[in-house]
């Protein structure tokens, strides 16, 4: 009678376990049959009635199913384990073999290109980088630049005056005048930044443009050093062919002034459309520091003597990749833009 009893509880244990899925199936299958009131509990718990022999003979047996049902669910626990965690794998899995979506990389601008190249060729030949601001004293843009009270480019109509003594710088030849006062010779720096005129944008104008500022102050300085540099620069800029040549011109902060023109990189000088020509390209402006720009940042003229020059970015960068309109550098057109990365 207890035979069958417990016979009948192990079948229904398996048949629940059997049909068990998750853990809380498995939980409530144990509960079901081991719990307070659960078959085989209440069984074992019958048994105090029984004569000694029997009790004794179905304790065992009991046992032995007591035995079955926990190995049966610790089976099934493993089982359910097992599947619950090939079930995370299979729905954390990555296909790698599927194409990636590539990202979009940004590239430098090509002034900030040319700015970096033509800094590169100083600094190989000593120079250091000098900061000044955008916005800027009328002294040290004019003033102290030795440009005279009715020098035109002090006209409203060239500068963008913010107030009667501050402006936006129209040229970096103010960070002479910082360094200047800043520093003591040997002085030897270059300094790239923007500039800004009252222009109206057209393919050779815009009211916002880069320079390339450079000065250098120290005993004995000559023409002849400032030539040497420059001409250093040039082949290195624009190839090992290329010649330079000055003719006088005037800047108020020098004295001599020249600008400086170099051999066409297109045609060799022969003469084509890049030198409109005359086999030759202007490229910067350059000259002996004037002694009243040099006094201003107390300099003992006696003593030092030093030079300077300056370029524009924008007309350099167009020289050398054949650009015809400097609006296409502020556009920011990326069918323009990524050709230079
Ligand atoms: N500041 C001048 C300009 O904007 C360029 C220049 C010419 C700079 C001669 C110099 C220099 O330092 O010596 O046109």
């Amino acid at each position: 009678m207890y035979k069958e009893e417990l016979a009948k509880i192990m079948d229904e244990a398996r048949q629940w376990l059997r049909n068990a899925r998750t853990r809380v199936d498995i939980e409530e299958a144990r509960i079901k049959v081991l719990g307070k009131k659960g078959s085989l509990t209440g069984i074992l718990r019958s048994m105090g009635s029984l004569a000694p022999e029997a009790r004794k003979e179905l304790g065992k047996l009991a046992n032995e199913a007591r035995a079955d049902v926990e190995a049966l669910l610790e089976a099934k626990a493993d089982e359910v384990k097992r599947a619950e965690r090939a079930a995370q794998f299979k729905a954390e899995a990555i296909d790698v073999t599927e194409p990636g979506v590539a990202p979009r990389l940004g590239g430098k601008h090509p002034i900030t290109l040319t700015i970096e190249e033509i800094s590169r060729i100083f600094m190989s030949m000593g120079f250091s980088i000098a900061e000044g601001p955008e916005v800027e004293t009328v002294f040290n843009n004019f003033d102290a630049l030795n440009a005279a009270p009715n020098h035109p480019s002090r006209d409203l109509t060239d500068t963008f005056y913010i107030s009667g003594d501050t402006l936006l710088r129209t040229q970096t030849s103010p960070v002479q005048v910082r360094t200047l006062q800043r520093q003591k010779p040997p002085i030897k720096v270059i300094s790239p930044g923007r500039c800004f005129r009252t222009d109206t944008p057209d393919a050779t104008h815009s009211p916002m443009f880069h320079q390339v500022e450079g000065l250098l102050v120290d005993e004995g300085v000559t023409m002849a050093d400032l030539k040497g540099t420059l001409d250093v620069f040039a082949k290195r800029m624009f190839g090992p062919e290329a010649r330079t040549k000055f003719r006088p011109h005037f800047f108020p902060f020098t004295e001599p002034s020249a600008e400086m023109d170099v051999s066409c990189f297109k045609c060799g000088g022969k003469g084509c459309r890049v030198c409109k020509g005359s086999g030759w390209i202007e490229v910067l402006g350059c000259g002996m520091v004037h002694p009243n720009v040099l006094k201003v940042g107390g300099v003992d003229t006696e003593r030092h003597t030093g030079f300077a020059f300056g370029m524009g970015v924008e007309r350099i960068a167009m020289l050398r990749h054949g650009i015809d309109d400097i609006r296409l550098f502020y556009e920011n057109d990326m069918r323009f833009i990524e050709q230079f990365k």
